[in-house]
Formats: structure tokens, C-alpha cells, sequence
């Protein structure tokens, strides 16, 4: 036992940086995280796929699987939040419909949803109620919860967690041991990336997300990917009470499946609108932003256990230069932009929202990722510089982390934006994590 811990109170620990620039703060350092930052890019991903050996959506109803596929990314780059290994897709699967991720292709759902009749059918399907039974909504909050004991809590610090709140070294040195989800032995590098995430709040927050009504919307009708969702836009005018029960039930189905995450732990939200950007304003703010504030609205009725209140969520969507503001008066409290929009530009349109500014998110062009160092650090920085208009900035791509992606150039990448010689150090440093096996006598060295 520490002596002197009860005659001198510490500090409080801040809160975590994330969490702080939801709430419209300016933390000490800028947060960054990844759309996708768990997924392909990732060698130690690939490693776990391939011996797990099931389809992507299987893998997601998998809690310990999940949960260290969840931790991968934080580990190797120490970004500000954990996302939840999970899918849009998810939810639909959880309710009975027949959806799969075809790889090279994407979502597949059959049959597809294109009239009065199947959308009656889908809709007499409540989340929880599929084949996987309650069974896979609890798989779902127990990866979460999974994810969030590594991770911490302001009550626990997370594995990682040796910073003082005062940023001293406390507790450093004194061999800090933690087993993966999995059951292995993390190494001295990943409880590094651990701790360099927690930084002084001691615990990293874990985002939970789901899909936004409309982009639900487009693959159950669509059936698959599409270019430009005409069947859904089709659908909407043709028959808007068909589509009112479409919504309706998206919305009800994605605030479900973000609540399962936040009651679990997670402590921020996302809802992705990916395919927002093919509606005229005037459709979105008509026929789409209702269900997205309906979804909202049963996403904020959920308390985190972790943070002991509701989760703050981002809204996030592309091509949406021109839907900004009713994304905002959805119900978000910060809103994250693709890489098509200027940052400028949609913070001022953010303002002239009902809602009045808020933090934004966003929005490194992906494919600068492979430019070169010097013409990334010089869009970084112009992206940090851009954001510094908006009452706060979460650093982020303007989509998802592409699967060719170079894994040190990222974790550089987090070092640039937290302005940290120290974690740019670690970063050049040459790395391959173990995969997630617990460690059996076979793969230890011999006499080691
Ligand atoms: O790291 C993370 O961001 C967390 C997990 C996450 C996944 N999908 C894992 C995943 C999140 C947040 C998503 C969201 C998602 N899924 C969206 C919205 C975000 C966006 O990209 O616009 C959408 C549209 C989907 C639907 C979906 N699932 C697509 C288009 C794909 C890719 C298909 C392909 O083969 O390229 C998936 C599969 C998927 N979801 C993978 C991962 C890691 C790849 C699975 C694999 O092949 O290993």
C-alpha cells in the first residue's frame, strides 16, 4: 500500500481528451482517432481473421475476438479512443435479416427491401429477436465491456495507465502486467501504446456507433453497395408512408444497437451517415434528419456506466457540405466532415446552424496517407490549423483508413497531432505484435 494516499488528496485526473473537446473544450492535446483504425491495415488484424477463420459478422458476435481486435489499434498508436470492432451491419443481422459482408464487395442483403409488402415484413422484426437470440445483443455489450477493462474508467485506470494526474511517471517501473481479452501476456510496446492513449486522464474512452437511418436504408433496399442509392431515393418519393415505416424502424433498430454499446461502457458515439451526401437538402432535411434525430434521441436515453451519463455522439457523414447544420440540429454534439468539405468552410456553415457552433471532427484527405512525409505533415498541420476556428477539433480522417494503408505512417501520424517527440520516437521504431494467441508453451523460446 502507497503511503500518504489518504492524509494528502491527489488531483483529480482530467478527463480524457476526446471527451473533453465533445464537451467543447480545448484539452492539452488535440484527440485523433481513425474511421476504421481497426481493420485490414493492421497486420496484427489480418493474423487474427485468418485464424479465426468465420465470416466479418460472426467475428463481431465474438466478445473476445471483438474486444482485442477493438484494442488493436490503441496499443499500436496510441490514438485518443478505442472504436468497437463491429459493423453498421450488425444490428440487422441481430433482428434476423439476411445480410452478409461479401469480401471485395461489401454488405449483401437478401432479399432486398423495394416495396410496401417487404418493408411490412422487415418491420415486424424487433433487434434481438433473430436467430442469434438476446444471445447476440449480450455478445455485443460483453465485447464492449471487454474492450473498456483494458481500457479503464475513471474509477479503474486502464492497463497502460502509469501517469500520475500531474503527468509524473507514478507507478512507472513497477512492471505493469495485463492480459489481452484473449488471454496473452501484452508486451512492454503495446502497454506503451496503452499509456501514451490514457495519457494523464488514465483511461481511454471507447466510441460505440451505429449507421444512420438513411444509409441503412440504402443497403436494405439496395441490397448491395450502390453509386448512388437510386432504388432507396426512389422509394422515398413513391411511397413516403412505405418509407416513414423504413425509417422509422432504422431508427428505432441503430438507437438500439448504440444503446447495447453505451450501457456496456462506451462513453462517445459516432452515428455514421455515409451515404447522406446523395440527397438534395432539401430530401435530407425532410425525409432523412427526423429518423436521424429519432435515432439520436434513443441513443441519448442510454447512461454509460463508465462516464455515469449519456454518451456525447458525432455525426458524421460524406459529400455533406451542404447538410451540415441539420446533421447538428439532428441532436449531435459534434459533427465530423469528409475530406471533401473544407474544414472552414463547414465549421462557419456549423455556426449558422440552430444549434450555433459546435466541436468538429475531421478531415485528412485518406489518400494523403501515402504521399510522402513532408506533404502529409504539411496537411496535418493545415488541418489542425483549420480546426482551430471551431470551439474544439477531433483530429480524424476525412473516411475510413484505407486497407493498403502503412501502420507506421498513422502512428506518426497521432504523434504530429499530439505534438509529441516521445510518441514520434516510439513511432519510427520498427514493431510486429504478437496476435492475440494466448501464449502456450510451444511459442515460447526454448529455455526463455
Ligand atoms: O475500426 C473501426 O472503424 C470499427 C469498426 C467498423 C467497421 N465497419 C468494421 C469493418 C465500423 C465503424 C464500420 C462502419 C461501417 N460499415 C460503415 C460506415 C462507415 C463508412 O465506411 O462509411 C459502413 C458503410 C459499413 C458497411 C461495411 N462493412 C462495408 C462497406 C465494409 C467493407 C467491405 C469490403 O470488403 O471492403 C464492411 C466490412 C468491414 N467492416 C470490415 C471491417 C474491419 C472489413 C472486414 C474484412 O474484410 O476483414
Amino acid at each position: 500500500m502507497r503511503t500518504g494516499a489518504h492524509n494528502s488528496p491527489r488531483p483529480a485526473r482530467p478527463a480524457p481528451a476526446l471527451l473533453a473537446a465533445l464537451n467543447g473544450e480545448r484539452p492539452d492535446r488535440t484527440p485523433v482517432w481513425f474511421m476504421r483504425q481497426a481493420g485490414r491495415s493492421l497486420p496484427e488484424y489480418r493474423a487474427l481473421r485468418c485464424r479465426a477463420g468465420v465470416p466479418m459478422l460472426d467475428l463481431c458476435l465474438r466478445p473476445e475476438w471483438a474486444a482485442e481486435i477493438t484494442l488493436q489499434p490503441v496499443r499500436r498508436h496510441g490514438v485518443d479512443a478505442a472504436v468497437l470492432f463491429s459493423d453498421i451491419m450488425v444490428p440487422l443481422r441481430l433482428a434476423g435479416v439476411g445480410v452478409r459482408i461479401e469480401p471485395g464487395v461489401g454488405p449483401v442483403i437478401t432479399p432486398p427491401v423495394r416495396d410496401a409488402a417487404q418493408v411490412a415484413a422487415l418491420t415486424a422484426r424487433r433487434y434481438g429477436e433473430g436467430p442469434d437470440g438476446a444471445a447476440g445483443v449480450r455478445a455485443i455489450g460483453r465485447g464492449a465491456a471487454l474492450a473498456v477493462a483494458e481500457l479503464g474508467s475513471p474509477a479503474a485506470p486502464g492497463a497502460g495507465a502509469t501517469a500520475g494526474p500531474d503527468g509524473s511517471a507514478e507507478g512507472a517501473g513497477a512492471a505493469p502486467s495485463a492480459r489481452s481479452p484473449l488471454g496473452r501476456e501484452l508486451d512492454g510496446r503495446e502497454l506503451d501504446g496503452l499509456a501514451h492513449s490514457a495519457d494523464k486522464a488514465g483511461w481511454t474512452p471507447l466510441i460505440g456507433f451505429g449507421g444512420a437511418p438513411f444509409t441503412l436504408a440504402a443497403y436494405l433496399v439496395e441490397g448491395r453497395p450502390s453509386r448512388d442509392h437510386l432504388a432507396a431515393r426512389t422509394l422515398m418519393h413513391a411511397d413516403p408512408a412505405a418509407w416513414d415505416r423504413l425509417m422509422t424502424w432504422c431508427a428505432h433498430l441503430t438507437g438500439d444497437f448504440i444503446a447495447t454499446q453505451v450501457e456496456a461502457g462506451a462513453s462517445a458515439v459516432q452515428l455514421f451517415d455515409s451515404w447522406a451526401g446523395s440527397l438534395s437538402p432539401a430530401d435530407y432535411r425532410a425525409r432523412v434528419a427526423p429518423y436521424s434525430a429519432l435515432a439520436i434521441e434513443r441513443a441519448r436515453r442510454a447512461i454509460s456506466p463508465t462516464t455515469g451519463g449519456p454518451a456525447p455522439l458525432i455525426h458524421f457523414g460524406t459529400g455533406t457540405a451542404r447538410i451540415l447544420a441539420p446533421m447538428r440540429d439532428a441532436g449531435a454534439r459534434a459533427v465530423g466532415v469528409d475530406e471533401r468539405t473544407d474544414l472552414a468552410e463547414a465549421i462557419a456553415a456549423l455556426a449558422d446552424s440552430a444549434g450555433g457552433p459546435c466541436p468538429v471532427q475531421g478531415n485528412l484527405d485518406p489518400a494523403l496517407l501515402g504521399a510522402g512525409a513532408g506533404v502529409l505533415e504539411r496537411a496535418v498541420d493545415a488541418c489542425l490549423e483549420a480546426g482551430r476556428a471551431a470551439p474544439a477539433h477531433v483530429f480524424n480522417l476525412g473516411h475510413g483508413v484505407p486497407p493498403n494503408a502503412d501502420p507506421a505512417v498513422l502512428t506518426g501520424l497521432v504523434a504530429r497531432v499530439h505534438d509529441s517527440a516521445a510518441w514520434a520516437r516510439t513511432a519510427a521504431e520498427p514493431w510486429e505484435p504478437g496476435d492475440g494467441a494466448p501464449e502456450s508453451a510451444a511459442d515460447r523460446e526454448p529455455g526463455a
